[in-house]
């Protein structure tokens, strides 16, 4: 007794474990829709109950003896596959290999491996937008010379190199220029007038005209400190046709500047107010929008940046990179170096930036929902479907996972291109889905009483007949209580109470609008599965409604299909191809941070209060009063400043590598820049080294405002002036309007006098000459009047 408790129970285990993971082939009924799911065969033995089982739990001895399995096999064949090719001698091949085809049943996983090499000798087009104002003169005799050595080290990158030169200064009014007709004609001395973005030379591999073109070029003056570089960055890139950018080849446009730069609303001091357009207004080779259009935004060149395929490459001066930093960062593919004072370090940095620029690389691919594929790749840096930081001629094995999600009612081919972006290289995949079967086709077959077609095996009924042999008639059979149609023997429910039982078989209910209930039993209903807004998986946008669980289409995850199965909304520009910069896990395609002593916040976990990089502010006190003895008195210096000790240097010399080493650029109490880097050598110790000579202080104001020729200058001091100047004139026309109003007040006062006089004196003699007698008014009468009562009588 107790041996056989233990035998039934075993067994009912293993019964309902067995039914969990073969229903979905069980319930087929049609080798179509067998061999549609994953892992399921199809036999197609005549009257066996049945036929499509789970691959792994058929016994191939006991099942589907002398007759035919249809299992269709995956298979990959490689079609074109040419080598890579750097391009140095003949074409160049960036990926292989270029055609692929493969044969795959739905939801089945193939793993094809593909190689991405970038060609050495790809076209570059390089474009350097220089301001022109006054102050960069040295630097533009020393880029004249650096043209044909530029050429001559990309020639090493690639046989194929164009070169461009632009310059721009600011927008031609007050108060970013001097208009006053003298100074306006020449801002200062040999100075051609202000302009805001000219392109003096198109791109064009004649190097010797590009040193001819920066040599003619004549420097011109503003009178603020920033400079209007984004207007000119805004046509650079997006007057195509004028720079002569080619559609095959990589876009570098080397910024070079060195002066802040003026952003989007500043155009409002001088009453630009229209809002960029990110159009081209070029007429000859000058911009001629820049009094219509306000500077670009930051995030609208970006955008341009981005769709022109074009990376950016600032090279500015040393106080100023940290502010050039923090502009590159918001741009996806840019660069960012110190220019030293003569230039002569623009090679290495253009080559440096391009090196980086160029070592970056992402796949995408063209396939649509019903396909899924995921990247992997096997670079140090890899970003999901790319890699960061890769080297010239490294070669990446990226392996893409290919598994097609449904079977469509038409042709089951697709073609799908995957391509890394900006590359005009793809490899092609043509993905054949398996989603019928190729078993023979008998139609209206004796077997099936003429109402069905036998195919591989079993009948397939025409549209009103069903039964195992096509026997019963939908219009005539009567409705019945069969086991075959009870999901659970023991329950009295028959098709799951949502259907009826003819023939033998589970006739489910028909449900209004789109909704629908199917299965053997019933059992399935394609309607109540987890809903967001009402809509059942999200919208048929992010997944269907299979049997109770959502079937999430590529994309989305998620019970309800309401999760971004992505990582890439994770990473911003400012984290480095890390997730959540590295500092929180990506949730439903969302950032939350990871909470540590480091406080890390923002969208990409980007920004950390309490981390280096912050400290320019906090530690610039300090650094002032030891270095220039300027700030806090002695005696603070020495008692609260304890930390570090200040050490003076004649160049700020910073790798731009060097991520440890931060640039800080700042104003100190008396209104001097100064500039200072430090590094944290442990948790505690900081190193900071401080440029002895301070720049850009004020110089003293004299208040009798003399009036001063405003020369080109590049600080707060020109303002100043500028104002200075003014207020002796806001003063003298204010003094004479209050002057002029007394005057006239006088004057006002003494012919009113003059005038009351007269007629005063005209009264008195009025007065005098006139009579005055004391008659009654003739028509005057007096107030009294008497009456008689008539009933009075007086006694
Ligand atoms: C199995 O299929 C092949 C090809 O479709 C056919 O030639 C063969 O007769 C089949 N075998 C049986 C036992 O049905
Ligand atoms: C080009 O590269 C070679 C080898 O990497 C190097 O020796 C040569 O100096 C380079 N030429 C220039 C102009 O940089
Ligand atoms: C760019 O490359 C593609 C593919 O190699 C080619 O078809 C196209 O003509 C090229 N375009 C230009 C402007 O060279
Ligand atoms: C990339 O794949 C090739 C062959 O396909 C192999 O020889 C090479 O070792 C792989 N490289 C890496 C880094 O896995
Ligand atoms: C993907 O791109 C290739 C090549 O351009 C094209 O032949 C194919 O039809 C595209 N596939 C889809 C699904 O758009
Ligand atoms: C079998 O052939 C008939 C007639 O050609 C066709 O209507 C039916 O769809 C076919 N069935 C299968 C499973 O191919
Ligand atoms: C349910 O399935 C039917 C038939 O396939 C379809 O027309 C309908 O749109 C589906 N409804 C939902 C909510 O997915
Ligand atoms: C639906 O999902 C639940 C929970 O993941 C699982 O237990 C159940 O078996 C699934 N149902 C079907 C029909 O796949
Ligand atoms: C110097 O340190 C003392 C003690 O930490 C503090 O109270 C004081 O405010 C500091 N002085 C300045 C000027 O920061």
């Amino acid at each position: 007794m107790y041996k056989l408790y233990v035998i039934i129970s075993f067994c009912i285990f293993c019964a309902v474990s067995a039914q969990d993971i073969t229903t979905h082939c069980d319930r087929q009924e049609k080798c179509n829709d067998c061999i549609s799911q994953p892992g399921c065969v199809w036999c197609d033995k005549p009257n066996i109950n049945i036929h499509c089982k789970l691959e792994s739990t058929i016994r191939k001895s006991t099942w589907c003896i002398g007759y035919n399995i249809t299992n269709p096999k995956r298979s990959v064949t490689v079609e074109k596959n040419d080598k890579l090719n750097s391009g140095r001698d003949g074409k160049a091949v960036q990926i292989t290999p270029q055609v692929i085809k493969i044969r795959t049943r739905r939801g089945e996983e193939t793993t094809i491996t593909f190689q991405y090499a970038k060609a050495a000798n790809y076209p570059i087009d390089l474009y350097y937008v220089m301001d022109l104002s006054a102050s960069m003169k040295k630097h533009k005799k020393r880029l004249a010379e650096l043209g044909e050595q530029l050429a001559e080290v990309m020639k090493n990158i690639t046989s194929n190199f164009r070169l461009g030169f632009g310059s721009f200064v600011d927008k031609t009014r007050m108060p970013f220029t001097n208009t006053a007709p003298k100074n306006f004609a020449s801002p200062c001395t040999g100075c051609v007038p202000t302009y805001s973005y000219k392109n003096h030379l198109s791109l064009t591999e004649d190097y010797k005209q590009f040193a001819m073109r920066v040599a003619e070029a004549t420097v011109s003056g503003n009178m603020d400190a920033p400079e209007g570089g984004f207007d000119a960055l805004m046509q650079a890139i997006v007057c195509k046709k004028q720079i002569g950018w080619r559609e095959n080849a990589t876009h570098l446009i080397v910024y070079s500047s060195d002066a802040e730069f003026h952003v989007a609303g500043d155009g409002k001091l001088a009453g630009v107010i229209e809002p960029n357009d990110g159009t081209c207004h070029m007429v000859n080779d000058e911009y001629i929008g820049a009094l219509d259009f306000d500077y670009p935004s930051v995030s609208q060149l970006n955008q341009v940046a981005k769709e022109n395929n074009v990376n950016i490459i600032f090279a500015v001066e040393g106080r100023f990179y940290g502010a050039y930093q923090s502009l590159q960062q918001n741009f996806e593919n840019s660069g960012v170096g110190v220019l030293d004072s003569q230039s002569s370090n623009v090679v290495k940095l253009v080559i440096d930036n391009y090196k980086k620029i160029a070592a970056a690389v992402r796949i995408a691919d063209n396939a649509t929902s019903s396909i899924e594929i995921k990247y992997k790749s096997t670079c140090k840096n890899s970003i999901g479907n790319g890699c960061l930081n890769l080297k010239l001629d490294e070669i990446v094995n990226f392996t893409a996972i290919v598994k097609p999600l449904e079977c469509l009612p038409g042709s089951n081919i697709h073609k799908i291109q995957i391509k890394p972006e900006g590359v005009n290289e793809a490899l092609i995949v043509e993905v054949e889905v398996v989603c019928s079967c190729d078993c023979g086709n008998l139609t209206s077959s004796l077997k099936c009483n003429i109402h069905g077609d036998e195919v591989c095996g079993v009948c397939e009924c025409h549209q009103g007949y069903f039964g195992r042999t096509c026997e019963c008639d939908a219009e005539t059979a009567t409705t019945t209580d069969d086991l075959n149609c009870r999901k659970d023997p023991k329950l009295p429910e028959i098709c799951s109470g949502f259907g009826s039982c003819k023939c033998g078989k589970c006739v489910c209910d028909e449900r209004p609008g789109d909704q629908m209930i199917y299965g053997k039993f019933c059992e399935c209903d394609n309607f109540s599965c987890e809903r967001i807004n009402g809509e059942v998986c999200n919208g048929p946008d992010h997944g269907k409604c299979s049997c109770g669980n959502c079937t999430c289409l590529p994309g989305w995850k998620g019970n309800a299909c309401n999760c971004r199965d992505t990582t890439a909304t994770c990473m911003g520009p400012t984290s480095n191809g890390k997730i959540c910069s590295g500092h929180g896990n990506c949730i439903c395609g969302e950032c939350q941070c990871i909470a540590d002593e480091n406080k890390y916040s923002g969208r990409y976990c980007e920004e950390c209060a309490s981390c280096p990089g912050k400290w320019c502010e906090e530690l610039q006190e300090c650094v002032e009063c030891q270095a220039y003895q300027t700030g806090f008195d002695k005696e603070t210096c020495l008692g609260n400043c304890t930390e570090f000790k200040t050490i003076l240097t004649e160049v700020i010399d910073v790798d731009v590598n060097d991520e440890n080493t931060k640039i800080c650029t700042v104003i100190d109490s008396v209104g001097c820049t100064i500039t200072f880097t430090y590094s944290f050598l442990d948790e505690q110790r900081v190193k900071v080294s401080a440029l002895k000579k301070k720049v850009d202080c004020p110089v003293p104001i004299d208040p009798l405002g003399k009036i001063i020729i405003i020369e080109r200058r590049k600080n707060v001091a020109a303002y100043l002036y500028f104002f200075v100047y003014f207020e002796v004139y806001i003063f003298i026309v204010i003094g004479s309007i209050v002057l002029g109003g007394l005057i006239l007040l006088v004057i006002w006062k003494i012919v009113t006098h003059i005038h009351d006089g007269r007629e005063y004196a005209r009264f008195l003699s009025d007065a005098q000459e006139s009579k005055w007698n004391r008659e009654e008014n003739p028509i005057f009468r007096p107030a009294e009047s008497t009456f008689q009562n008539p009933a009075f009588k007086s006694s």
